[in-house]
């Protein structure tokens, strides 16, 4: 089994099993939340991977956080986000567009006039946030009544809707990294009694009911989702999360979702490891993601521990991470100061490999 044999992901065949994790990187325009020719030419030198993620796009006006992150909810979020695909698919590529809403995460005061970040529960997210005025702490969120809830659901429809119509090739529902359906999920963030709190089959309902929004827009062969069971630095983190995540992977197996995908560090002692758990639990595709390379990735596939391996630093840093792994050549170390900042430094302009020269007969 190898990083470069092609690989079915529900209705998408891949030429390869390296997927471009998604990547939040802040150049869309600020106001309008649209991606740039800047963000179209970023991804295009990313096109060799068998699959791209998208940066996590904002559902709705209701999930706001830094300055550049990027939305699907309008007619011109969907307008831009066409030329991107259009010219990921001119270059060979394949890319689903990640849907996510911050919940407790997003910064009060960029949202709209008399809204106010939503969790499951008033509790706040641990630590704190990026703001141009320097970092702030977290805000106590208000909890969700069943009529937000309702919205919310239906904001993801709407925005699966118009990823369709965006020219993506899926999509994928993010579920991880302490966002809202995160903080849904587990106990640190969902201390609800009604039925979207209590026992995991409540804590997963969110999650369940997003993706019964979704994927009458796709087909379930074109939707996956992301999930991150290690506990977060931000507080989200659940007491039995091998409980919880064996019961979501079945309830998404019984959907026949195209894909799981699972962030777990490879330095997880394989005793802790999660992915186990899930893999038992959904036969369709697994992505792993979380600090491989090219040993730990290939070792990963030939041991049946996941289908395709999903690189987030490195393709940062590396727009041609695919020729690297193929010509075990090193890859360039990101620059975290570029991260965020806007501009073509740091986002477009990594060097890639020299082309290997012709044999000359
Ligand atoms: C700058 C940056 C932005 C990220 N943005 C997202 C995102 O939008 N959605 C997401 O699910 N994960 C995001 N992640 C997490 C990555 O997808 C990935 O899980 C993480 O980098 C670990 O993989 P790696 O060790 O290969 O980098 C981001 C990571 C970084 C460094």
């Amino acid at each position: 089994m190898s990083l470069f044999q092609p690989q079915k992901l529900g209705a998408l065949t891949l030429s390869n099993r390296i997927v471009m994790a998604p990547l939040g990187r802040a150049r869309g325009t600020p106001a309008s939340r649209e991606p740039t020719a800047l963000v179209a030419q970023y991804y295009v030198q990313r096109a060799s991977a068998g699959l791209i993620v998208s940066e996590a796009t904002h559902v709705s006006a209701d999930t706001v956080s830094r300055r550049g992150t990027t939305a699907i909810h309008t007619e011109g979020q969907v307008a831009a986000w066409r030329k991107v695909t259009d010219a990921v698919h001119e270059a060979g590529g394949r890319i689903v567009q990640q849907l996510f809403h911050l919940g407790r995460k997003a910064d009060p005061a960029l949202l709209p006039t008399g809204a106010w970040p939503l969790a499951p529960s008033a509790i706040a997210a641990r630590a704190e946030f990026a703001t141009p005025q320097g970092p702030k702490p977290f805000p106590v969120p208000r909890a969700l009544e069943h009529d937000d809830i309702a919205r919310i659901v239906e904001a993801f429809g709407l925005a699966a809707a118009n990823a369709r119509r965006a020219g993506f090739d899926g999509v994928e529902i993010h579920g991880a990294n302490g966002y809202l359906i995160d903080q849904f999920l587990r106990d640190g963030s969902n201390l609800r009694h009604d039925r979207y709190g209590g026992d995991v089959e409540g804590r997963a309902r969110f999650l369940l009911e997003v993706v019964e929004a979704v994927t009458p827009h796709w087909g379930a062969d074109r939707v996956g989702v992301r999930l991150s069971p290690h506990p977060h630095p931000d507080g989200t983190q659940d007491a039995a999360p091998r409980r919880l995540y064996r019961y979501v992977a079945e309830r998404l197996a019984a959907r026949d979702l195209a894909y799981l995908h699972l962030v777990e560090p490879a330095t997880i002692a394989p005793a802790d490891r999660i992915a186990p758990v899930v893999r038992q639990a959904f036969a369709g595709p697994l992505i792993l993601c979380g600090g491989f390379d090219k040993a730990s990735g290939e070792s990963a596939l030939a041991e049946g521990r996941a289908d395709l391996i999903a690189f987030g630093a490195g393709f940062i840093a590396n727009p041609d991470l695919v020729e690297r792994l193929r010509r075990d050549a090193p890859w360039n170390a990101p620059d975290p100061s570029t991260f965020y900042s806007g501009g073509a430094a740091g986002y477009v302009d990594y060097p890639v490999l020299a082309p290997v020269a012709e044999a000359v007969s």
